[in-house]
């Protein structure tokens, strides 16, 4: 990755779009699809994005959508389908439409994924804003040199999950009537979903969630200078805590069952962000 591969990358977006975007939306699993049945939508494929990596996990899908919600002049870029650590990519590709949107003039980033609860509050399908995180994966996006057309050397994490922002979020989440809890999100490398050690470890260190993605992009977005906000979706109690097993496809399916509320929160927000 270099500037001129994500200018190059911008180009091809305005260039498909000829509109301007100032929110960009990173669907993980369970809200895959949002955004292509819009009226207004143009579907850009990644692999029609120059450096764009594409996603492999099932429940991912490749496409970038350019929604303009209705009366505006300004659009949102819906990356439906993230790109992971664990697949093998370098974290400057696990990046890359976080900060191609930023280069296209988004000044907001809104991130989802699906989550393990640590808290014993949080039960699957619940929706969690996300306060702050915990790196316990040992990767960071900016090791290397640093480009400093993108941003600092050392860029401030004090405020990743902009606090203005989670107030139009609970605000958004309150009109739709759907209840949005708070937790800190601990970022784990993966594939392997956590030991029981590992869960109580992240627990006693804070975390109320863990996942494996999020926190890359958030950091890369904030590097850049723009706005974060974070939504996960609880899709099953994080190991050791249920007496059961986890697997992918409980994971898919709680996802599935709390889409609609998801949703309804995303569509909210995206009239108040624009
Ligand atoms: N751990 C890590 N990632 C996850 C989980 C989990 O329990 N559930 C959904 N994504």
């Amino acid at each position: 990755m270099n500037y001129e591969d994500l200018m190059v990358a911008a180009r091809v977006i305005s260039n498909s779009t000829r509109r301007t975007h100032t929110v960009a939306m990173v669907l993980g699993s369970g809200l895959g699809g949002y955004g292509a049945d819009d009226s207004s939508a143009i579907a850009i494929p990644y692999v029609d994005i120059p450096g764009f990596p594409v996603p492999k996990v099932e429940g991912h899908r490749g496409t970038l959508y350019s929604v303009l919600p209705d009366g505006s002049q300004n659009g949102i870029l819906v990356f439906s389908g993230r790109a992971h650590a664990y697949e093998g990519l370098a974290l400057d590709e696990v990046v890359f439409g976080v900060r191609v949107a930023i280069m296209s003039g988004c000044r907001t980033i809104v991130l989802t994924n699906a989550a393990g609860g640590v808290s014993g509050h949080l039960e699957p399908g619940d929706l969690v804003l996300i306060t702050d995180h915990l790196n316990l994966s040992g990767l960071n996006p900016l090791i290397g040199e640093n480009d400093n057309r993108l941003g600092p050397r050392f860029p401030d994490m004090t405020d990743v999950y902009d606090p203005a922002l989670r107030d139009v979020a609970q605000e958004a989440a309150a009109t739709a009537d759907v209840a949005l809890k708070s937790g800190v999100y601990a970022w784990f490398s993966g594939p392997s979903y956590e030991t029981p050690a590992e869960i109580e470890m992240a627990r006693r260190l804070g975390a109320d969630l863990v996942g494996m993605s999020t926190v890359p992009e958030a950091i890369a977005a904030r590097h850049m200078g723009a706005r974060v906000l974070g939504i996960s979706l609880v899709t099953n109690k994080a190991a050791g805590m249920s007496g059961k097993p986890l697997s992918h496809d409980e994971v898919t399916s709680a996802a599935d069952l709390a889409r609609r509320d998801l949703t309804l929160i995303i569509d909210r927000l995206r009239d108040r962000l624009v």
